[in-house]
C-alpha cells in the first residue's frame, strides 16, 4: 500500500484513454510504474465509466502491481440524457463509490474525490457518507476538486477530513497566483477571502493541478495557442538554461508553488510523460519562476 508521502508528484491522469485498447493501457501503466509514477487519477464520468473499467482490467490482470499503485477516482457529477447535474448527497456518494469499486476491481479506493461543488451540499450528510465509506474500508482518503475555501471549511468544521483540492492550475491558468498577486493592486477583481493557495498551505491540504498544459478552460494546449507564444519562448529559453525539456519547465513551475503540489498530467505519449516527470528534478530560481509567470500574460505590480 502506497503511503501519501510515497506518491510521485507527477500523477498519470486517465481522462484521455478513450481510444486505447486494454493492451495499450497495460503498456502505459507499466511504463509509468517503471518510471516511478505510482499515482493514477480517473473519474466515474470519464468515457462513461470506461476509464475506470480499463484501469480495473489492468488491476485484475496484474494483481501483484495493485499495491504499487495509488488510485484516485471521483464522484458527484451526474451525466445523463437529461444533461449534467451535481449531486453530493449521502446516497449518491455511497452508490457512486460502490459502482467505482466494482468497475475498478478494487476492495478499497486510495483517494476518493468529490468532483465538483454542489451548492445543495449539506456537510453533515457528507460526513455521514464519509464515515460510512471509512468504517467499511471502502476508501482510505477523501478529497475534493474545484472546491472553494469556504466549502472546504464547511466540511472540515463538520469533521470531514480532506487531503486535497484538485483544481486547474498551470501556466495557462494562473488564477491561484493572480488572486494573491493582484489583490489590492489591480481594480479590485480579487477579494481577500478567496486566496486558495495560502489557505491550502495553512491547512496542510495538498494542491492537485489538473490540465497543467491547457490554456484556460479547455481552450487548447499552451504549446499551440497564439496567446501563449511569449510564454513558449520563455519556456524554451529556460529549458536550454536548465538543460532540460519544455514539458519539464511547465511541471517544475507548478512544483515550485507548494511542496504539496501534485501535477495531474493527461498526455499518454511516453516522451511527454518523461518530460513532465523530469520537472521534479528542475529547481527553478525565484527570478525564473516570476519571469515565467509574467510571460504567461500576467503582471507583477
Ligand atoms: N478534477 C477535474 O475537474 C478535472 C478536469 C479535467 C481533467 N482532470 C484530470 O487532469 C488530467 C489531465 O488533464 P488534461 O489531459 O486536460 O491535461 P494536460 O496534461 O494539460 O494535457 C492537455 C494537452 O496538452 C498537450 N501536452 C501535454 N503535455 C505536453 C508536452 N509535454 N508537450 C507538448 N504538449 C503537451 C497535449 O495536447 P496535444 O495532444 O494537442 O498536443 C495534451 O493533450 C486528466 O487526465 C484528469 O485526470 C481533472
Amino acid at each position: 500500500m502506497i503511503k501519501l508521502n510515497e506518491r510521485s508528484h507527477i500523477c498519470q491522469g486517465l481522462m484521455r484513454i478513450n481510444n486505447m485498447t486494454d493492451s495499450e493501457v497495460d503498456d502505459l501503466i507499466k511504463f509509468d510504474l517503471e518510471n516511478n509514477i505510482n499515482f493514477f487519477d480517473t473519474a466515474d464520468i470519464y468515457d462513461n465509466g470506461n476509464s475506470e473499467r480499463k484501469l480495473g482490467n489492468f488491476i485484475k490482470n496484474n494483481p501483484t502491481l495493485r499495491n504499487k499503485m495509488f488510485i484516485q477516482t471521483k464522484c458527484g457529477i451526474k451525466e445523463s440524457e437529461l444533461g449534467k447535474k451535481y449531486d453530493l448527497s449521502y446516497e449518491y456518494i455511497i452508490d457512486c463509490c460502490k459502482q467505482s469499486l466494482a468497475r475498478l476491481n478494487l476492495e478499497q479506493i486510495d483517494s476518493f474525490l468529490l468532483h465538483r461543488l454542489d451548492p445543495l451540499m449539506d456537510a453533515q450528510e457528507v460526513y455521514k457518507a464519509y464515515k460510512y465509506l471509512k468504517d467499511n474500508k471502502m476508501i482510505r482518503y477523501l478529497g475534493v476538486s474545484n472546491f472553494t475555501t469556504n466549502a472546504i471549511n464547511y466540511l472540515l468544521d463538520n469533521k470531514v477530513e480532506i487531503i486535497t483540492n484538485q483544481i486547474q492550475v498551470g501556466l495557462g491558468q494562473t488564477n491561484i497566483l493572480d488572486e494573491i498577486i493582484a489583490f489590492n493592486n489591480s481594480d479590485g477583481i480579487y477579494s481577500s477571502t478567496t486566496d486558495m493557495l495560502f489557505y491550502l498551505k495553512n491547512k496542510n491540504i495538498e494542491l492537485q493541478s489538473w490540465s497543467p498544459f491547457q490554456y484556460k478552460f479547455f481552450k487548447g494546449s499552451i504549446f499551440k495557442v497564439p496567446e501563449m507564444t511569449n510564454c513558449m519562448a520563455k519556456i524554451s529559453e529556460l529549458a536550454k538554461k536548465y538543460n532540460t525539456c519544455n514539458g519539464s519547465i511547465v511541471t517544475s513551475f507548478l512544483l515550485t508553488i507548494y511542496n504539496k503540489t501534485y501535477v495531474i498530467i493527461g498526455d499518454v505519449k511516453k516522451e511527454r510523460i518523461l518530460e513532465s516527470k523530469n520537472g521534479e528534478n528542475v529547481k527553478l530560481s525565484r527570478e525564473d519562476f516570476y519571469s515565467l509567470y509574467q510571460s504567461a500574460n500576467n503582471i507583477l505590480y
